[in-house]
């Protein structure tokens, strides 16, 4: 099956990243999202990030024209997706939200489209279960910033078929990504892995086993990780993290997965992070300042 049109649901942080690296890649990109103010953000992030990238030497002007020429932004769903070979989806984590805009997408969408959805943890299968087309149905799982992580996560969901895998293959190479195939399961296979480790490196901060920039300092130079867990935890959120710790437990029906109590308590607090000013560090001042615990 040959993909040549794509719909992106959203114009967000990663739904911006996915349409840019899509048009980079010669795919024709019409971009949803429920409020013009959010298209011309996203349309604005793009040309930002690509006037990057003529500035690094890395792209021409007429490269830049050609990709920002394949992407219009859409307000109706409909338009969006109406034909459309491959929607991909980036709207926020709510599941409600999600079911709902899948049950109209499959309504509106050509009957071979491909439906693939960036979810960061809710269950695939849960979602294809909605439309009339699981077979068709996959996890395209971006990092964040999309155009320059090089990595798709495919999540396969109960009805899935490899024809559909392959598909998504094909196209995540062709957007520069290297992919990986997981069966569905809580956190895929980099969050299950991610967010035991940073909430790990809090139970310690917790028990007084180091300062929060010896932690960051010992995992960014011990392990060569390009930052340190806390900084990395202020980076994602700490209301993200415990919203997923809560969702691992509940899934997986195991405390390993449990939250530290300092992460709940911060979260409480409103220390969610660099969002919110204040966190592992504190943001208010030019340069970031460890907290003490
Ligand atoms: N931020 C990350 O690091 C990251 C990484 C991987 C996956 N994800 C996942 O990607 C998805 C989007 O996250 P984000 O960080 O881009 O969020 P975001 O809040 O930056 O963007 C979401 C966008 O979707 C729009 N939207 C809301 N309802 C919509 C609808 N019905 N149709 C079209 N657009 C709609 C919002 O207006 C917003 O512009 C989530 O499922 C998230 O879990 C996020």
């Amino acid at each position: 099956m040959d993909i040549r049109k794509i719909a992106v649901l959203g114009a967000g942080q990663m739904g911006n990243g996915i349409a840019q690296v899509c048009a980079q890649a010669g795919y024709e990109v019409k971009m949803r999202d429920i409020d013009q103010k959010f298209i011309d953000k996203g349309l604005a992030t793009i040309k930002k990030n690509l006037e990057r990238g003529l500035k690094k030497g890395r792209i021409t002007q007429e490269e830049i024209d050609a990709s920002l020429g394949r992407i219009k932004g859409v307000l109706d769903l409909k338009e969006a997706v109406e034909d459309a070979d491959l929607v991909i989806e980036a709207i926020p984590e709510i599941v409600k939200l999600k079911l709902d805009t899948w049950k109209a997408v499959d309504e509106a969408a050509p009957e071979h489209a491909i439906l693939a959805s960036n979810t960061s943890s809710i269950s695939i299968t849960q979602m294809a279960a909605v439309t009339k087309r699981p077979e068709k149905f996959i996890g395209m799982h971006f990092f964040n910033p999309v155009p320059v992580m090089g990595l798709v996560e495919i999540i396969k969901g109960q009805a899935t078929t490899d024809e559909t895998v392959k598909v998504i293959e094909r196209v995540s190479h062709k957007v520069g990504k290297k992919t990986v195939l997981v069966n569905e399961a809580p956190g895929f296979a980099v969050n299950r892995l991610l967010v035991p480790a940073i909430n790990e490196a809090i139970f310690a901060i917790q028990e007084g086993v180091a300062t929060v920039e010896d932690m960051d300092t010992a995992i960014h130079l011990g392990l060569n990780w390009p930052m340190g867990p806390l900084t990395l935890a202020d980076f994602v959120g700490l209301d993200t993290l415990l919203y997923i710790s809560d969702y691992f437990v509940e899934e997986f029906k195991d405390s390993k997965y449990r939250a530290p109590a300092l992460l709940r308590k911060m979260v409480r607090a409103g220390w969610v992070g660099r969002k919110s000013g204040m966190g592992f560090y504190d943001y208010s001042g030019e340069k970031p300042v460890p907290n003490r615990f």
